[in-house]
């Protein structure tokens, strides 16, 4: 599979005009990822981790500006990479979102991309907890057997990220 390199990436920020805030966000989901993907063993696919780290929120203000309110911006993503990409574009796709959380099926690259997506709030790590006590306020609310089965989901993935890592999860923010 061929990914795009780092520079592509970054370059999409400029041509789309990615707000600073959402590139500084993107910039820490990246670092944060890499760095705790080159912690496990084996070595996953650290490009696809970065590549999917640096686009996965890159067009959503493009979503908001242009009014494609029925596209989310995963899927704009894949379909800006997919003429060169095509075959990356469809691992974009199974980042998913809170809403469709195809990522739990997904490949170990996309599942230790979504979990860091979930623990930097902007451009700083946070606890697993306090993302996953805000996500259970914003969309789960008065819906319990739901949450309860998505949680259990969401602690499996943090188990599966660092069964083989030499980090635990609480030491994600010294990365
Ligand atoms: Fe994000």
């Amino acid at each position: 599979m061929i990914i795009p390199t780092t520079e592509y990436c970054r370059k999409l920020f400029k041509e789309y005009n990615t707000p600073q805030k959402i590139v500084d966000h993107c910039e820490a989901v990246n670092r944060v990822g890499v760095g705790l993907a080159e912690l496990v063993n084996p070595v996953p696919n650290v490009d696809m981790i970065s590549g999917l780290c640096l686009v996965h929120d890159a067009f959503k203000h493009w979503v908001l500006r242009n009014m494609v309110s029925d596209l989310h911006e995963v899927e704009v993503a894949a379909r800006i990479v997919a003429c060169q990409f095509h075959d990356f574009a469809q691992v974009i796709r199974q980042v998913g979102s809170t809403r469709n959380p195809i990522y739990l099926d997904g490949p170990f690259e996309v599942k230790l991309a979504h979990y860091v997506d979930w623990r930097v709030q902007e451009d700083r790590v946070i606890p697993f907890q306090d993302r996953l006590d805000y996500l259970q306020r914003t969309y789960f609310q008065g819906n319990e057997a739901e949450w309860q089965a998505r949680l259990a989901a969401e602690r499996a993935l943090e188990e599966e990220v660092f069964r083989n890592c030499s980090i635990t999860p609480d030491e994600l923010d010294k990365l």
